[in-house]
C-alpha cells in the first residue's frame, strides 16, 4: 500500500527563527547554501527519518515531499533574487534533507519539480515527473520532492515561473497512486480556529469540504507565497470534495507522532479534512 506524506517546511527549516541572513545578489550561492545548512533541523529530520523505519514495515511504499523551508520563502517573498537563485535554494535543501534521510537508512531519491514539471496555458504538466516517480517505486526508492517555482509559459510572475507548492504535490501522487489519504505533518497540532500562538486556540479535528473556514483565522506569515496555512486547507477541502482524498495534519514535532501515525496507531490528535 501507498503512502503519501508531507513534512512541512517549518520541520525541515526553523521558519520561526529571526532571519540574520540577507540575500546579496552579487554574492553567489555560497552564502545561501551556507544559510540554508544554519536553518535546516537536521536533528529533527534525522529523528523523523528513524520514525519512519520505526513505524513501516515497508518504507519504500512511501512517496515523501517536504516544503521549501525558510530559505527559498525568504528569497521569493523578500528579494528580487531571480527565479534560478530560489530553485537553487530549493533543489539545495532536498539535498540536504535526501544525504540525511540515506544516511538514516531510507533509500531516497530527490526530484526537482523545477525540472520536470512545467506550468502550462491548461495548468501543471505532471506528465514527467510521475514518470520519474513510477521509476524510482519500480527501483524500490522512495522519492523526494519539494516546493519550487515552476518554469511558465504564461509567463509567471516570478521571473517568467510560477510558485509550485509543496502541498500540491502530494495531491498530484495521491490521485495519481489512489491512495486516499494524505499525511501532513506541522509544527502544530493541525488547524486551530485562531492562531495557535493565541490563547484559547481550539484544534479543529475535522474539516469537510463543506465547512466555511473563512470564519477562522488560519493565517500564516504574511507573504507565504504558497498560500501558508489557509491555502493548504482550501487545497485539501477542494482534494476532499471532488477527488474523494482525505488528509490528516498533525505534528511531528512532538517525538513519536510520526511513527506512530505511519504504525496506523489512531492516538495521535490532528485535522482531518475529509468528506464525510
Ligand atoms: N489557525 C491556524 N491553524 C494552524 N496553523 C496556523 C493557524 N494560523 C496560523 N498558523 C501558522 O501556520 C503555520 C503553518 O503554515 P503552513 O504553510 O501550513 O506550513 P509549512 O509551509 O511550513 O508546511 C503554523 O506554523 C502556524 O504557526
Ligand atoms: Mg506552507
Amino acid at each position: 500500500m501507498t503512502t503519501v506524506l508531507k513534512i512541512g517546511g517549518s520541520e525541515v527549516t526553523d521558519k520561526k527563527r529571526k532571519l540574520e541572513f540577507r540575500y546579496d545578489s552579487g554574492a553567489g550561492m555560497g552564502p545561501v547554501k551556507s544559510a540554508i545548512d544554519d536553518y535546516f533541523r537536521g536533528d529533527d529530520v534525522e529523528r523523523y527519518c528513524r520514525e519512519i523505519l520505526e513505524g513501516m514495515k515497508d518504507p519504500s511504499a512511501l512517496i515523501l515531499t517536504h516544503g521549501a523551508g525558510a530559505i527559498p520563502h525568504y528569497l521569493v517573498e523578500e528579494t528580487l533574487a531571480p527565479p534560478e537563485t530560489v530553485q537553487a535554494a530549493a533543489h539545495y535543501t532536498n539535498d540536504v534533507f535526501c544525504r540525511i534521510a540515506s544516511e538514516c537508512g531510507l533509500k531516497v531519491r530527490g526530484h526537482d519539480p523545477a525540472k520536470i514539471v512545467r506550468h502550462t496555458v491548461n495548468g501543471f504538466d505532471w506528465s514527467g515527473f510521475l514518470a520519474e516517480i513510477e521509476r524510482d517505486r519500480a527501483e524500490g526508492f522512495i522519492p523526494v520532492a519539494h516546493g519550487t517555482l515552476a518554469p511558465s509559459d504564461t509567463g509567471g510572475p516570478y521571473g517568467g515561473c510560477v510558485v509550485l507548492s509543496g502541498d500540491l504535490v502530494p495531491v498530484i501522487e495521491a490521485a495519481h497512486y489512489h491512495t486516499g489519504r494524505i499525511l501532513f505533518t506541522s509544527d502544530q497540532r493541525g488547524i486551530y480556529d485562531k492562531n495557535p500562538a493565541e490563547p484559547g486556540a481550539r484544534l479543529l479535528e475535522k474539516i469537510t469540504p463543506r465547512t466555511d473556514v473563512s470564519k477562522y483565522s488560519i493565517r500564516g506569515r504574511e507573504k507565504d507565497v504558497s498560500g501558508g496555512p489557509m491555502g493548504k486547507v482550501k487545497l485539501l477541502q477542494q482534494a476532499a470534495g471532488t477527488q474523494k482524498i482525505s488528509s490528516f495534519i498533525f505534528s511531528a514535532l512532538e517525538n513519536g507522532n510520526l511513527r506512530k501515525v505511519l504504525a496506523g496507531n489512531l492516538s495521535v490528535v490532528g485535522t482531518t479534512i475529509a468528506d464525510e
